[in-house]
């Protein structure tokens, strides 16, 4: 009903008059956005400006990010958007995972050994899930939006049809996929025009994309999961060997589910939760180190304790978490106090507890940079925090001919085979196991903290490194820092297997290393920096916005009218 909507929002714009008992954070004159791209960023303002709300303007940033850094997210992928709304308090996240196809068996990326068959699950049309976003933008949109979806989505048409100019890091992302993408003619049309990635600024327009776009602005989740658009998946998916079918997408919905809510030192944590592990593994390591005084302990024994969290928490990741409509997630058991008590128990301040003490290794698979995170206040308090994904940089590389649209490999999310890690090298086991329809876990950590100092509003990319980074920028607000040195916290990681430290250069001092290792820690130095973090605050004492967007990546965070 765009009329009514439209009504709603100029009476809004008419007359922005604040309940009686409106929170304090309501009418902060300005609206504060964090993206990893500046065109995504601007659409979001301009749909504040246009009278919309955070939830509009979080349609318009989804939406571009999914042309303009189509290495990270699109229609073809999927996401989690955790929303607060101001005037009430209300919070939910929209889980816009992608689901299995309904053909997905347990076993289907393994050869007879039981080995997984490289690449099968993360290049061309098998390795891509049934997309999420869409169903999750019409839902995010008509549920809680002002505007009509085409006026959210009119930025994101315009830059795929006008196009947008090519960066670095675009380029940087397209070379490490180019042999996926280039397996498909439709894939290469668009990325590899002439034959090759394009000229450095070149203008990149993607008119399938468009179309595409059209069609949902105009008739919402019909316009992608049913009719032309979705015959053309079906007929392409399955010409490239995929297995999707039309009840795949007719039956696709995204859902809400009840935050992940903590405590750490005061602080309110509100996170994702499954079928995302972000929230869980946040809120248990947290509740770890809530035991510890970090401040006056050295950086070497600081650093030991946070990595004694990380192992612990994503062990227990890799034990129990899964989707929740088809496992039983002991969501409450793992992020309770006296649960992060007992695991505290098992720490010692001299030495490292090796991995395979709770279970068996695995080799480590190189990390990718992917996904992509964006976070809003808007000027009445409302917020979104969004992390998105099609998986590896670019996706499967197989972009469903004519439709512009670029497919997730996600399927990789999924455990395989029992033991064996994925592409970030985590292992899983039954409760992530693949399953027809089924939601893959995922680490995507998008995440609010309150105290009475402010509002914070947070997430990156990274694969399974996300969710300790989303850690250690908590640390770092607890410490009374700002937005921008969230962002640029130096980074060090422990995802139980396997049993090493990974660690951006400079994040360790020689003395560190030296020390972590006398504890018995392996120690990984990383070839590049990671993550891309977006991050907004809304200071309670000063009722000022601030936003930082991460010194590593190529996003812009602004604070405006
Ligand atoms: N595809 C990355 C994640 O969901 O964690």
């Amino acid at each position: 009903m765009p009329e009514v909507k439209r009504l709603i929002c100029l009476c809004a714009a008419l007359l922005f008059v604040l309940p009686a008992n409106a929170p304090a954070e309501q009418n902060l004159h300005q609206a504060a956005i964090a993206s990893a791209h500046p065109l995504a960023t601007r659409a979001g303002f301009e749909i504040l400006k246009k009278g919309g709300n955070v939830f509009d303007a979080a349609v318009a940033v989804s939406a571009a990010l999914a042309v303009v850094e189509p290495s990270g997210s699109g229609l073809g992928g999927g996401g989690y958007w955790l929303l607060h709304r101001a005037d009430d308090g209300f919070e939910t996240m929209i889980d816009g995972r992608e689901k299995a196809p309904f053909a997905a068996r347990r076993n289907m990326f393994l050869d007879g050994r039981d080995k997984a068959i490289p690449k099968l699950s993360v290049d061309g049309a098998l390795a891509a899930a049934i997309p999420g976003m869409p169903a999750a933008l019409v839902h995010l949109s008509e549920r809680y939006g002002r505007l009509p979806l085409a006026e959210s989505l009119a930025p994101a048409i315009r830059y795929a049809e006008n196009g947008f100019a090519v960066g670095h890091k675009f380029l940087k992302l397209l070379k490490t996929r180019q042999q996926a993408v280039r397996r498909f003619a439709s894939s290469s049309r668009i990325f590899l025009p002439k034959g090759k990635p394009p000229e450095l600024f070149s203008i990149l327009r993607q008119p399938d994309l468009a179309n595409t776009l059209k069609q949902i602005a105009k008739s919402g989740r019909d316009g992608f999961y049913r009719g032309d658009v979705a015959a053309k998946f079906v007929k392409s998916v399955r010409e490239a060997g995929g297995i999707w079918t039309g009840e795949d997408l007719e039956s696709y919905r995204a859902v809400e589910r009840r935050p992940l809510k903590g405590d750490y030192r005061g602080i309110k944590i509100t996170s994702s939760a499954p079928s995302s592990s972000g929230g869980i593994v946040l809120i248990e390591a947290l509740n770890v180190l809530s035991g510890y005084d970090l401040k006056p302990a050295d950086d070497t024994a600081r650093k030991h304790l946070i990595v004694e969290a990380m192992r612990r928490a994503y062990h227990d990741r890799a034990l129990y978490l899964g989707d929740p409509d088809y496992v039983a997630v002991p969501a409450e058991r793992l992020t309770n106090a006296d649960y992060a008590a007992g695991l505290r128990s098992s720490i010692r301040f001299d030495k490292a507890l090796p991995s395979v003490m709770l279970a068996g290794e695995t080799e480590l698979e190189p990390e990718a940079a992917n996904t992509t995170h964006f976070s809003i206040i808007d000027r009445e308090g409302n917020r979104v925090a969004a992390t998105l994904s099609i998986n590896f940089p670019f996706g499967s590389g197989f972009v469903a001919d004519g439709t512009g649209v670029l497919l997730n490999d996600e399927m990789d999310d999924f455990a395989s085979s029992a033991g064996e890690g994925n592409g970030y090298g985590l292992v899983g086991g039954a409760a992530n196991a693949i399953a027809p329809g089924k939601r893959m876990l995922s680490s995507m950590t998008p995440t609010f903290l309150e105290n009475e100092r402010g509002v914070a509003v947070l997430g990156t990319p990274g694969g399974s490194r996300i969710t300790s980074m989303v850690l250690l920028a908590a640390l770092d607000y607890a410490e009374g820092h700002e937005p921008a040195s969230w962002v640029k916290v130096p980074r060090f990681h422990h995802q139980y297997l396997p049993d090493a430290i990974q660690y951006e250069p400079g994040a360790l001092s020689e003395a560190e290393i030296a020390g972590l290792a006398a504890k018995g820690h392996r120690l990984m130095s990383l070839p590049e920096r990671y993550g891309d973090m977006q991050a907004v605050l809304w200071n309670k004492k000063t009722r000022e916005l601030s936003a930082g967007s991460d010194p590593r990546g190529e996003g812009l965070a602004l604070v405006g009218p």
